[in-house]
């Protein structure tokens, strides 16, 4: 894993914040998918590298998450943002572990439920 999410940051399309993220995904399949973050002049249309990586496993038949390896630069922890810890949630229990990454390997490993507590879910739609 630590070795794709090198490969697709070193992808990522990121003039504007010059700051390069990659995410791979393990599905349920035992597949893995990467994505990288793509940013856009009109800056609010740039995506994340999780966004794109859950794009690849869905577009694969995958729904169902069983690990996350996210790396980026700089010496701070490269957490999932706010909204990508939702669109993880979508395909993930709380126990998902997610591995914040730098270059170098991994830093930090926590869940899911550990970033998005109490969170929304497929779940809260079922009759
Ligand atoms: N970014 C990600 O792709 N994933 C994260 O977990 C944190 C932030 C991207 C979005 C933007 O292109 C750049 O990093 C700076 O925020």
């Amino acid at each position: 894993m630590l070795e794709m999410a090198r490969a697709a940051m070193d992808k990522a399309y990121a003039p504007y914040s010059r700051f390069q993220v990659g995410a791979v995904i393990r599905g349920a399949n035992g597949k893995l998918y990467a994505g990288c973050n793509v940013e856009n002049a009109a800056y609010p249309q740039g995506c994340c590298a999780e966004a794109s990586a859950i794009s690849a496993m869905v577009m694969d038949g995958e729904t169902e998450i069983i690990e996350v390896t996210v790396m980026g630069g700089g010496d701070a922890l490269v957490t999932p943002c706010g909204g990508c810890r939702q669109r993880i949630r979508e395909f993930s229990t709380d126990d998902v572990l997610i591995h914040i990454c730098g270059p170098e390997g991994v830093r930090k490993s926590v869940t899911l439920g550990a970033l998005l507590p109490l969170s929304f879910g497929p779940d809260n739609l079922k009759d």
